[in-house]
């Protein structure tokens, strides 16, 4: 890079909004630290940003929507004179850029979620000012995350952006003491309502070596909690290939894992399970006192990762097993693969083996066809699962999916708009009776910020009497936790810590406490 380009690089300031998952986030953590290191300065606001970088999420229309209409002010700027570099990344570009780049004229370059590790050069383009030529734009149609998962491995660029990550502290001060690690891209599931096979492609699994590698610098730069990421991240399952040399010696080979080809030689010497990873994860890198992974899938969940679980006492007992439906017709509609029955199997198998476990889920209502009848089956699995909170969702078409081309969008507005506030009403009533358990009980807590009420409330009660500060953490079952201390000094040097809090109240949300005097672990 020449001078003068680097200079034209560090006057630019970028604004990076995230939608979406937590793939998305830590997509956008690694592609601002890219861009972090070659210059590039960060702002919190849109109206200071001399480029605007959106990271969309493709998954409901709700999502979409929003990010549209941010383009569209902004195009309202641009007319009225504004200089500003517009970039799409993520999912949304990935499914229809064509599309996007002959509607919105104000976007500079898009930028799929398997083209990240090009978007330095892609961004440094459009900031000297040249337009995105049509072969870029057409090559990014092509959906490359799935035709890369028939790449060779040594092909895997993508592999590239994960092992590109920021350690500096400077920029790791935005993340705090809780971090992402990807394990698994993509997906193999094809869930006939879901877009995510097609914008991220087909299930890869990174080496394990990688992601050792990758939590002990996160851990060295003040990581205390780390949360892995796969869209299925059970299947993880890395199979070392082992090629032979000249002289008939093996050698290993580097690169990812796709399911679909891996065939072991040897199953007990060449593959790592998702188990496995957990354990080396869990002894080799200690400082981590917190180890999460989500999403997991209800099928294909061994007993074997549910010991580790068990045995290793910082890994968090935390599922995120979304069941999506409790009607059998529904489930196969929705190709999920399995039935109630077995969904209800694997829970039951979860708390048997770890007691204390805490589940967590997501749940669609109004798919189509769906009536009275599937939506009273919903209900009856969330009373017997007894989840700690489910994320419930409308049934929103999505271009690209096997359901919007065989299933008419049938429920009407009101019914899914009905059933989703009863489903809510009965999980906070549930959500309810799982906090209130832990009343009396003392909790590990990480703690992850000073509450917001509680900054609002110190301002105004400081006035009066000096300040109590309410922190608020986490549980190891992801339940949040509130409690107070006596200064806000103390506060900031708990936060990023785990400390053990007496619970002495309750609610749907969140359980209070007190925090025991010997608080440090
Ligand atoms: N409509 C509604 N919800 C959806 N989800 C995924 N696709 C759709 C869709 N088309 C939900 C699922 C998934 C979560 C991430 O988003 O519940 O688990
Ligand atoms: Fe989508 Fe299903 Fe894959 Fe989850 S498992 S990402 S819902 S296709």
């Amino acid at each position: 890079m020449s001078n003068s380009v680097e200079q034209h690089i560090e006057e630019r300031s970028i604004f990076l909004e995230t939608f979406g998952c937590q793939m998305n986030e830590l997509d956008s953590e690694l592609v601002q630290g890219q861009l972090f290191s070659l210059g590039y300065s960060f702002c919190d606001s849109r109206s200071d940003a001399d480029v605007i970088l959106f990271n969309t999420c493709s998954v409901r229309e709700q999502a979409e929507n929003k990010v549209l209409s941010r383009i569209g002010e902004l195009g309202v700027e641009i007319t009225e004179g504004r200089q500003v570099v517009i970039g799409m990344l993520g999912c949304l570009p990935e499914r229809e850029g064509k599309r996007l780049l002959g509607k919105y004229p104000q976007i500079a370059f898009i930028c799929g979620p398997s083209e990240l590790d090009r978007l330095p050069s892609i961004l440094q383009q459009a900031v000297l000012g040249e337009k995105m030529s049509t072969t870029d734009r057409v090559a990014l149609q092509g959906n490359r995350s799935r035709r890369l998962a028939a790449l060779s491995a040594a092909d895997d660029t993508l592999e590239l952006l994960d092992l590109s990550r920021v350690f500096d502290p400077d920029f790791r001060t935005s993340t705090g003491s809780s971090a992402y690690v990807r394990i698994t891209r993509g997906c193999n599931k094809f869930c006939t309502y879901c877009v995510v096979p097609n914008t991220r492609g087909a299930e890869i699994h990174r080496p394990p070596d990688a992601i050792v590698e990758e939590c002990r610098s996160l851990a060295q730069s003040g990581a205390v909690e780390i949360t892995l990421l796969g869209q299925t991240v059970n299947h993880y399952r890395y199979t070392h290939n082992v090629a032979l040399n000249s002289d008939g010696e093996e050698v290993p080979q580097i690169g990812p894992s796709i399911t679909a080809f891996s065939k072991p030689v040897d199953e007990t010497q060449r593959v790592t399970t998702f188990a496995n990873l957990l354990q080396r994860i869990h002894g080799e890198v200690s400082e981590i006192e917190r180890l999460r992974f989500v999403t997991s899938y209800p099928k294909d969940f061994g007993d074997d990762i549910l010991e580790v679980m068990r045995d290793c006492p910082r890994i968090c007992n935390y599922l995120h097993v979304p069941a999506q439906s409790g009607s059998n017709r529904i489930l196969k509609m929705m190709n999920r693969g399995y039935t109630v029955e077995e969904y209800l199997e694997f829970i039951e198998r979860a708390r048997k083996i770890i007691p204390d476990v805490e589940i967590a889920g997501d749940i669609i209502v109004g798919f189509p066809t769906e009536t009275e009848e599937d939506y009273e089956a919903t209900c009856d699995l969330i009373r017997k699962v007894r989840f700690k909170n489910n994320f419930v969702f409308h049934y929103s078409p999505r271009p690209g999916t096997v359901a919007i081309d065989r299933f008419k969008d049938d429920v009407s507005k009101e019914d899914k708009r009905r059933w989703l506030n009863s489903i809510l009403e009965l999980g906070g009533t549930i959500s309810g009776d799982v906090h209130k358990a832990y009343e009396g009980q003392t909790v590990d807590v990480f703690v992850e910020r000073i509450s917001p009420k509680s900054t609002k409330q110190a301002q105004v009660e400081l006035m009066w009497e000096s300040g109590r500060v309410q922190l608020s953490g986490r549980t190891q079952g992801d339940l949040i936790c509130v409690f107070d201390v006596g200064s806000e000094e103390e506060a900031n040097k708990m936060i990023g810590t785990v400390v053990h809090v007496e619970v002495t109240n309750s609610g749907p949300l969140l359980l209070e406490g007190t925090i025991c005097c010997n608080y440090e672990k």
